[in-house]
C-alpha cells in the first residue's frame, strides 16, 4: 500500500513518526506492547476514533499496557481534507492493501454498508487479524458468517458500537451477565424516532412537523425510510437476539412497524391512559423460542423506558437472577460511537499482547423464532362506533369469540362522535387480528381506528 510511501506527509498535524511503524514492513509490533490499528473508514466514526487515540494514548497506555498506532486508513476519496492528526500518507483508498499491511494487527471496520466491508472483515478474521466493528447492518445481514469464521480462525470479532452507539450494552450481555438467563432486552434503539415521538408528546405535533424539526436539528437523514420505518432499529434488535440468546436472527427474521402510522391523537390518547409511546426493539425468549420485534408501543408513564427522552437510546434488560436492569445514553454521534469502538479496541489490543482472546458468544444455536401471530401481548384499540343500546355487548361478543379479554373499556363523546376505546388483557396477535377483522364487519362499528401493542401484564 501507499500509505507510507507516497504523498507529502508534510503539513498535517499528525505526530506519528515514521519511527512508529516498522519500517521494515514486520508485523509483530503487538509483542512489544505497540498495536497497529487499521482503519477502514474514516467518516463521523473513524475521524473520532483516530483523535481519540491520539488524546488518550497515554492513559490507555497506563492503564491497560498497550500502545496504539494507526498505521493506515482507508477511505473512497484519499484527496479530502480530513482534519485528524493522522500523516496524509496514511490514507489510501484501496481498502485491501490495510487488512492486509504488515503492521496492522487490528482491523477497524468503521466504513457501513454490507460489501466490501463483509469481503474485507471476513479477509482480516481469516489472515488471524481481530476485527472491531459499529457495522449493525452488516452484523444482522451477515452475523452468522462473520462469528463462524472469527470462532475458527480463533480470534475476536468485536461489536460494542453497532448497538446502540456509546451505550455499553453487548459487554455487559456477553460478559457482566454471562452466567444469568436473559429472559427479555427491550430497548429504545432509535435515537431519531424517540426525538420525533418526543416533540410530538410535548407540542402536540404531527408526525411530519416533528420528523421536520429532527431533520433541522441533524438527528435525522434527507431520506428517514430506516429509521422511520424501524428498519435500522429491527438490524440491531437481530443483534441483540444474536447476543442476548445466542440465536441465529437475521433482521429478515425481526417483526417491524415503523412510526409513519403514529398520529398526535394516539400520542394524546395514550397520554389520557397513563402510558407514553415508544418504539421498541423487543428481543425475548420464551419457551425455548425466541422473538424479535419492533413497533410503537405504549409504555406506562412509571416504566423507567418512559422517561428516555429525546434523542437518548435505552436498553432495559430482564434476567432471572440480575432482575430488571436499563442502561442509558446516547445512541449516536460519531464521539459517543467511537468511545464504545476505541474500548473494543483496546480490549482487542490487551488480548492480542497477551496471547488470549476475548468472551465469544460461542456458535450461534439454530434456534426456534416465534412468528408474531404467536407473540402475546396487551392491546389498545380506539374505534367508532353508533351510539346505540346493545352496541357494547355486540363488540364484547367479538373480543369474546376469539378468546381476547377485555382489561378496560372507556366511552369518549356521544352521538355521531361516539368512540369506544379498549386495552385488552394479554392475547396472541392472531386472536387480536381475527377480532378486529371480525368487528369491521360489525354493522356499529363505524370505524376500527389506532390499534396499538401496550407494555404492561408480562408472561
Ligand atoms: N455515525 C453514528 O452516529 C453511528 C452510530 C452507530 C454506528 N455507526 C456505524 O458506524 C459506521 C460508520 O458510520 P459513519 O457515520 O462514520 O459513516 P460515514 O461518515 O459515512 O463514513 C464512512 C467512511 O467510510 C469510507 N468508505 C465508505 N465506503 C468505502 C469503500 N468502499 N472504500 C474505502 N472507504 C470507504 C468513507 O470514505 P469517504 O470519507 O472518502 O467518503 C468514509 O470515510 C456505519 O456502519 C454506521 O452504521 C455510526
Amino acid at each position: 500500500m501507499d500509505a507510507d510511501g507516497e504523498g507529502s506527509g508534510e503539513g498535517v498535524t499528525g505526530h506519528l513518526g515514521d519511527d512508529v511503524v516498522g519500517g521494515d514492513g514486520s508485523s509483530g509490533g503487538a509483542a512489544d506492547g505497540v498495536v497497529g490499528v487499521g482503519l477502514l473508514g474514516c467518516g463521523n466514526v473513524g475521524s473520532a476514533l483516530i483523535r481519540l487515540v491520539e488524546d488518550h494514548g497515554d492513559t490507555i497506555e497506563t492503564r491497560a499496557g498497550v500502545r496504539l498506532e494507526v498505521v493506515a486508513v482507508a477511505v473512497r476519496d484519499v484527496a479530502r481534507d480530513r482534519d485528524v492528526p493522522l500523516p496524509a500518507r496514511r490514507f489510501t483508498d484501496d481498502a485491501a492493501s490495510v487488512v492486509d499491511h504488515p503492521d496492522v494487527d487490528v482491523v477497524v471496520e468503521v466504513m457501513g454498508g454490507v460489501e466490501p466491508a463483509r469481503e474485507l472483515v471476513l479477509a482480516a478474521l481469516e489472515k488471524g487479524k481481530p476485527v472491531v466493528t459499529a457495522n449493525k447492518e452488516l452484523l444482522a445481514d451477515v452475523g452468522k458468517e462473520l462469528f463462524d469464521t472469527a470462532e475458527s480462525a480463533g480470534v475476536d470479532l468485536l461489536f460494542e458500537a453497532s448497538v446502540a452507539g456509546g451505550i455499553p450494552l453487548i459487554r455487559p450481555l456477553r460478559e457482566s451477565l454471562a452466567g444469568d438467563r436473559i429472559r427479555r432486552v427491550m430497548g429504545i434503539v432509535n435515537g431519531t424516532t424517540n426525538y420525533v415521538l418526543t416533540r410530538m408528546a410535548d407540542d402536540g405535533s404531527p408526525l411530519a412537523d416533528a420528523l421536520a424539526a429532527a431533520q433541522e436539528l441533524g438527528y435525522a437523514e434527507a431520506d428517514p425510510t430506516a429509521d422511520v420505518e424501524g428498519y435500522d432499529a429491527a438490524a440491531k434488535a437481530a443483534i441483540i437476539a444474536m447476543i442476548a440468546f445466542g440465536a441465529r436472527v437475521v433482521a429478515g427474521d425481526v417483526y417491524r412497524e415503523g412510526i409513519s402510522g403514529v398520529g398526535a391523537g394516539d400520542i394524546a390518547a395514550a397520554a389520557d391512559l397513563g402510558y407514553v409511546v415508544k418504539l421498541l426493539a423487543v428481543a425475548e425468549e420464551v419457551d425455548g423460542a425466541v422473538a424479535v420485534r419492533v413497533h410503537p408501543t405504549m409504555v406506562p408513564v412509571r416504566h423507567p423506558l418512559a422517561s428516555v427522552l429525546d434523542s437518548f437510546n435505552a436498553l432495559f434488560i430482564e434476567g432471572d437472577a440480575v432482575g430488571e436492569l436499563m442502561l442509558t445514553g446516547r445512541g449516536a454521534g460519531g464521539l459517543p460511537t467511537a468511545s464504545a469502538v476505541l474500548g473494543d479496541l483496546v480490549d482487542a489490543a490487551k488480548n492480542l499482547v497477551s496471547g488470549g482472546r476475548g468472551a465469544t458468544i460461542g456458535p450461534l444455536a439454530r434456534k426456534p423464532l416465534r412468528p408474531i401471530d404467536e407473540v402475546e401481548s396487551q392491546f389498545y384499540l380506539d374505534m367508532e362506533v353508533a351510539d346505540q343500546p346493545g352496541v357494547l355487548a355486540r363488540i364484547a361478543e367479538r373480543f369474546g369469540d376469539h378468546g381476547v379479554s377485555i382489561r378496560s373499556m372507556q366511552q369518549r363523546g356521544i352521538g355521531a362522535e361516539a368512540r369506544l376505546v379498549f386495552i385488552t388483557h394479554r392475547a396472541r396477535e392472531a386472536d387480536l387480528r381475527a377480532t378486529l377483522a371480525d368487528l369491521r364487519s360489525v354493522e356499529a362499528v363505524h370505524h376500527v381506528g389506532s390499534v396499538m401493542r401496550v407494555l404492561g401484564e408480562e408472561p
